[in-house]
């Protein structure tokens, strides 16, 4: 049993003019100790997903699917056993670190709260504790900081703290969406060394949510590729990056600045990325995408297991393209 199972999930909010799919059918597995990227860009539905391991979907939400949790259905929990859950087991850490701190309570309270209130710990013990947090999270002079408030520190080092704060109850599960996004470059290769560092010395799992493959070859495991709600390619990182079996996968890589594209050419994804208000019927990238076919417009493909852990929801193999490799794992039953 993973410590995280997503089972054909999915999400639909109600509009004024009409019911929304915004995620269709996601299975996503997290091991323990595993840091599990979900990559995609903007809209693909990655937030949405997140939010629903924690019980935090936007009000009138409708889900279908599994998740478990260790085991436990989280869609099935009361509003007081989730309360629990995020309390205890699951943590979620935002782009933005300064939506996480508050501005008028100092650090220290803000990371002992949860302690003091769920843990009943004592305010010597849970300072003690709090000066062991933000050591975790490397942050220089953590006895001081803790009297200070969220606007003496730098983003780098507010996204630390916020961190700091996700780690006070321990959780067995870090969730991370787009946590350096609003990082410089530099700042951003501290916080994931540190959220590698930390899954090492923890046990925790991490999930890693970012439109950045550059981020994800540093620190994921395995990887998961969104588009329009679906994944659309699956596998270890590194089998992903050096040979993406999903066009999208290839276009994404491709988009990358210099340096990480083995010498090719920049090209932009041409088009806008499919909404769920306006999804091509078909495969939802087939207009953006330099292999389609005519079949690509009217049939959505599955997402189908290839050889070494490997899945790609795409007849083409953009590394040769054309079908054959793939319909050849299909036939080995691969
Ligand atoms: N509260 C909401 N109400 C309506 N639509 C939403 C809401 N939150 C997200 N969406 C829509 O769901 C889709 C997926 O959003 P999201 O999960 O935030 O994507 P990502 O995190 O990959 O950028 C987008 O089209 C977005 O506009
Ligand atoms: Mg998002």
């Amino acid at each position: 049993m993973s410590l995280l199972e997503i089972d054909g999930l999915a999400i639909a909010l109600p509009t004024r003019t009409g019911v929304r799919r915004l995620v269709d059918g996601v299975d996503l597995r997290v091991e323990a100790g595993e840091v599990v990227g979900l990559a995609g860009e903007s809209g693909s539905g990655k937030t949405l997903t997140a939010l629903s391991v924690l019980g935090l979907l936007p009000h009138g939400a409708q889900t279908g699917g599994q998740i478990r949790f260790d085991g436990r259905d989280v869609l099935a929990l009361r509003r007081r056993e989730l309360r629990r859950l995020r309390g205890a087991d699951v943590a979620i850490v935002f782009q933005d670190p300064t939506t996480a701190l508050h501005p008028m309570i100092d650090i220290g309270t803000q990371l002992t709260e949860h302690l003091r209130v769920h843990r009943g710990v004592s305010r010597k013990a849970a300072r003690a504790r709090a000066v062991e947090l933000l050591g975790l999270v490397r942050l220089p002079d953590s006895a001081r900081a803790l009297d200070a408030f969220a606007h003496h520190f730098s983003g780098g080092m507010k996204q630390r703290i916020a961190i700091a704060i996700a780690l006070a109850c321990e959780p067995r599960l870090l969730i991370a969406d787009e946590p350096t996004t609003a990082l410089d470059v530099t700042v951003q290769a501290g916080i994931l060394q540190l959220l590698d560092r930390l899954r090492r010395e923890t046990g925790m799992g991490v999930v890693l949510i970012t439109h950045d493959l550059a981020v994800m070859n540093v620190t994921a495991d395995r990887l998961y590729v969104m588009y329009a709600g679906r994944i659309v390619e699956e596998g270890a990182t590194r089998g992903v990056l050096d040979s993406p079996r999903h066009p999208y996968t290839r276009a994404l890589l491709d988009a990358l600045p210099e340096g990480d594209r083995h010498g090719r050419p920049l090209l932009p994804i041409p088009g806008e990325p499919a909404t769920p208000e306006a999804r091509p019927a078909g495969c939802p990238f087939h207009p953006r995408c330099v292999h389609a076919r005519p079949e690509c417009s009217s049939r959505v493909p599955e997402l189908v297991t290839l050889a070494g852990g490997r899945a790609a929801a795409c007849p083409v193999d953009p590394l040769r393209g054309d079908g054959s490799s793939v319909e050849l794992a299909r036939h080995r039953g691969g």
